[in-house]
């Protein structure tokens, strides 16, 4: 058997998808079977539109109808009239949604003695308000047994020096996930979340590379993420066998967090 978990007949909505961990949400999900919509935001040099038609275009290759496999859909989610726009969008080319993976956030690193306003609301306003947004329209188009994934981080447990803005935005998330958790059960819809710790994507690479080696030195299992690592989790909590598990926070992290339990 050449995929373990079998999505066909499902839809998904992968915020954010155009690059990075969403892209690979978007391989994996779309590999095992699953019809995907692709959500960018724009930018001024069309960048993230291009990135999404190419994650789009390599899912697509062999198959007969292209535009059957995925879609891609505009919105930045820090907008609700373009969140509930998407959507929208989604249900009528998909048909509804059984997957929601709340992956777009972004880094705006600085110390509190220097963080201006922009730099805290921008974070707060896409990371956890911009989960909030997609996740509050997407509620009523979720069918039974559904599942919502959201994109926390490490950062979000631990709190990391220069991030109050993130780390303050998934730890929010992280207690967002929880409420959703409790309730949609009744719905027969999982919400769960996932920490990633040091994973190599564009977000990463701004870090300065001291400090990216020193994390890097204490992770137990010796190396940094890769994209697939975490989409492969997004996987698994979105197939049957993860049916039971719901308001959970798993660190794909190579051992970096060990938290009590
Ligand atoms: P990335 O910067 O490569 O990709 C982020 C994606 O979100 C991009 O496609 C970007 O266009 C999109 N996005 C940003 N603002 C948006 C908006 N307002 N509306 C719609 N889309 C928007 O980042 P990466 O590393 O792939 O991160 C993905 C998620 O994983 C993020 O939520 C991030 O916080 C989280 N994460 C990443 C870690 C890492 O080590 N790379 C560690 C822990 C969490």
């Amino acid at each position: 058997m050449s995929q373990l978990i079998d999505l066909s007949g499902k839809t998904a909505l992968i915020t954010g998808g155009s690059r990075g961990i969403g892209a690979a949400i978007v391989r994996a999900l779309a590999k095992a079977g699953a019809h995907c919509a692709v959500n960018y935001v724009t930018d001024p040099a069309g960048r993230n539109r291009a990135d999404a038609d190419a994650v789009i275009a390599s899912i697509n290759v062999g198959s007969d109808t292209p535009t059957d496999s995925a879609v891609v859909i505009e919105a930045d989610i820090a907008d609700r009239a373009q969140v509930a726009r998407m959507i929208d969008q989604t249900v009528q080319q998909l048909g509804g949604i059984d997957l929601l993976i709340n992956n777009a956030g972004i880094i705006r690193d600085r110390s509190l003695r220097k963080i201006s306003d922009d730099e805290w609301d921008s974070v707060l306003r896409v990371n956890l308000s911009g989960t909030f947004n997609v996740i509050r329209a997407a509620t009523p188009h979720l069918r039974p047994g559904g599942r919502i994934v959201n994109l926390a981080s490490i950062s979000g447990t631990l709190g990391f020096f220069g991030q109050a803005n993130y780390s303050a935005s998934k730890a929010g998330v992280i207690a967002l996930t929880k409420v959703a958790a409790r309730e949609l059960a009744r719905q027969q819809i999982t919400v769960n979340a996932i920490a990633p710790g040091f994973i190599d994507t564009e977000m990463t690479r701004t870090m300065p590379p001291e400090a990216l080696q020193k994390f890097v030195e204490q992770i137990p299992l010796a190396r940094g993420g890769t994209v697939d690592d975490v989409a492969n989790v997004v996987l698994f909590l979105c197939s049957p066998l993860a049916a039971y598990m719901t308001g959970q926070v798993l660190h794909v992290d190579g051992g970096f967090f060990m938290g009590g339990g």
